[in-house]
């Protein structure tokens, strides 16, 4: 692949936590979250040292090869059945709708599934209304496995399982 395309993959650290607030806030993020209100930093702030001292999230950041940085991947493993993860996905808005989720879901599951080989499934929740990012699971190999409803909205279940999908 050309170089300029080229994406990299790191852990979140602390000096990515104001990025994340200003990405997470924003209104075409917000709508697909099940909590669409505004978060303060004050609380983002607290949620994002929680989860990173959590051995059971991992949060990562992709970059491009000028270092800008195109969205957060975050996990978080079942702790009463530890080789199932949960993932979450959210672009920074400058790279919404120009390709880079399902590149940046492969990426992130890839490089989870190799620092975490207990985990075996990862599940994705997205609303049913959600076209682009179910168009980003099933790219990524993601495969819809249930139709349900969830805190009052109608949503669809993604799996991943390891083995499953081609690799990246
Ligand atoms: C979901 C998200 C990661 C998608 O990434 P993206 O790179 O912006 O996705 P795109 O806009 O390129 O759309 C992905 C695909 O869906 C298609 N699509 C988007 N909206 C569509 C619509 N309304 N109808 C049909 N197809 C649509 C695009 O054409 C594209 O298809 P292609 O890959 O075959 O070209 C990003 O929009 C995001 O961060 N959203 C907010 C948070 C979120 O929804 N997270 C998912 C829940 S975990």
């Amino acid at each position: 692949m050309d170089r300029k395309y080229r994406l990299k993959i790191r852990e979140a650290t602390m000096e990515d936590c104001y990025d994340m607030w200003i990405w997470r806030n924003r209104p075409a993020v917000r709508k697909w979250c099940f909590d669409a209100k505004k978060i303060s930093y004050k609380s983002h702030k607290e949620w994002f040292g929680k989860a990173h001292n959590d051995k059971y999230v991992r949060i990562y950041i992709v970059e491009n090869v000028k270092k800008e940085k195109i969205g957060t991947v975050r996990f978080k493993i079942k702790i009463n059945r530890q080789n199932c993860a949960y993932l979450s996905v959210y672009l920074n808005s400058l790279f919404l709708g120009k390709g880079f989720g399902h590149r940046i879901v492969k990426k992130a599951t890839d490089f989870f599934l190799k620092e975490k080989e207990g985990v075996t499934h990862i599940i994705a929740e997205v609303f049913e209304d959600n076209i682009a990012s179910q168009r980003v699971f099933e790219k990524a190999s993601y495969v819809l496995v249930k139709r349900m409803t969830k805190q009052n909205k109608k949503i669809k279940v993604f799996m991943y399982e390891r083995g499953y999908g081609f690799g990246y």
